[in-house]
């Protein structure tokens, strides 16, 4: 087997076993004669799938009774543009600005209505969250805005802000199910599969009962939260495939990793042994994100020069670790490792980067 480690920021790394159950079954499922890639989505094969997947994630997550578990597509992408689309439509929201995807949210948000950007770290180039206290909500905000994993500077809230009473609608594409989530804090949750879930295609959507109601009469049947809602998932051909991996990705999480208490104490062992290199390393590698808010599944940080960065990167892939280098916006170094980066990996990277401290230092 020739598989490198994987430090892609999404589509991303996913576990072994799941990859060898898929191909295992690829020709034809156990009991059914047809690929996955074959079957229809209204049989009875991918009703148990879907269901599996939507049963696993409300048991991971602990989701409750009143809150709809969506299989979308589109990615996060179009979920920027079906929150205002649904909710805005004319009035005010609050954007907690943290990086980049929350700017993109803000920029689809600005076609329905007027976004307000609450809170902002951009002067300080996407280093933090906000402390407690320093958002000041708008009464007036039908919800609030933000990303709990900023995946290009690699800057994570550490606990759920407080959104005044308000909706609280969270992009988590990059850090969904990397830890327990207090989920009542939560009007709905977005995510891209492409990360922590499985290949690209689904985007989960997880939406309190409350906030479906408030969906407008006539939208869009693709646009609609409450449609896709009225009919799990299924007004057209969902990502079968992609859904099928999310339902082997998350069985994974529960039975070979424990659940998501046992998941976050792993990632932040994995996560620590990058940021523990960084930090003994004397300044010669210097972190993006201040330390609290440091990032457990995308670890971003400096080399003193562009130079010795591309000569990291060139270095790390010839010894077999793979997409290293940082988002083309702010450069550096970016490390993802996701929930399926086995810590063998971590660990390959963290002797490297002491031995090319050691080389190049
Ligand atoms: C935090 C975050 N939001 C949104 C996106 C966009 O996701 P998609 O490409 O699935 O639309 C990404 C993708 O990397 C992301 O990391």
């Amino acid at each position: 087997m020739n598989r490198v480690w994987n430090f892609s920021a999404g589509p991303a790394v996913l576990p072994i076993s799941v990859i060898q159950e898929a191909q295992e079954h690829l020709m034809a499922l156990p009991g059914v004669g047809m690929s996955i890639l074959e079957i229809s989505h209204r049989s009875k094969t991918f009703e148990a799938v879907i269901q599996e997947a939507e049963a696993n994630l409300r048991s991971l997550l602990r989701i409750p009774d009143h809150y709809k578990v969506l299989f979308l597509q589109g990615g996060a992408t179009l979920q920027f543009s079906m929150v205002p689309i649904n909710f805005l439509r004319g009035s005010s929201a609050d954007y907690i600005l943290t990086g980049t995807w929350g700017q993109k949210a803000i920029a689809e948000a600005k076609r329905e209505g007027s976004p307000r950007v609450a809170w902002s770290n951009k002067e300080e180039n996407f280093i933090r969250t906000p402390h407690a206290g320093e958002v000041q909500i708008d009464p007036q905000a039908a919800y609030v805005h933000m990303t709990s994993n900023e995946t290009i500077q690699g800057v994570q809230f550490p606990e759920t802000p407080d959104s005044g009473g308000k909706p609280l609608i969270c992009d988590s594409s990059s850090d969904f199910m990397c830890r327990p989530l207090p989920l009542d804090k939560y009007a709905m949750i977005y995510a891209g599969a492409q990360k922590n879930a499985g290949p690209a295609g689904a985007t989960m959507v997880i939406i309190r009962d409350d906030l479906l109601e408030r969906v407008p009469e006539n939208m869009h049947s693709m646009l609609d939260y409450r449609l896709q809602a009225e009919n799990d998932s299924l007004y057209n051909t969902p990502p079968v495939f992609s859904i099928y991996i999310v339902m082997l990705v998350t069985r994974w999480l529960r039975d070979e990793m424990g659940g998501l208490e046992k998941m976050h104490a792993h990632n932040q062992k994995k996560a620590s042994l990058l940021y523990d290199t960084i930090d003994e390393s004397g300044g010669f590698y210097r972190g993006h994100a201040v330390k609290e808010c440091r990032s457990l599944m995308n670890v971003t940080w400096r080399l003193p020069t562009e130079e010795l960065e591309a000569e990291f990167v060139k270095q790390a892939k010839a010894e077999g670790m793979h997409e290293l280098k940082g988002h083309r916006s702010v450069g550096g170094i970016r490390a993802s490792i996701y929930n399926a980066m086995p810590i063998e990996g971590v660990q390959t990277l963290q002797a490297f980067m002491k031995e090319f401290q050691r080389k190049m230092g």
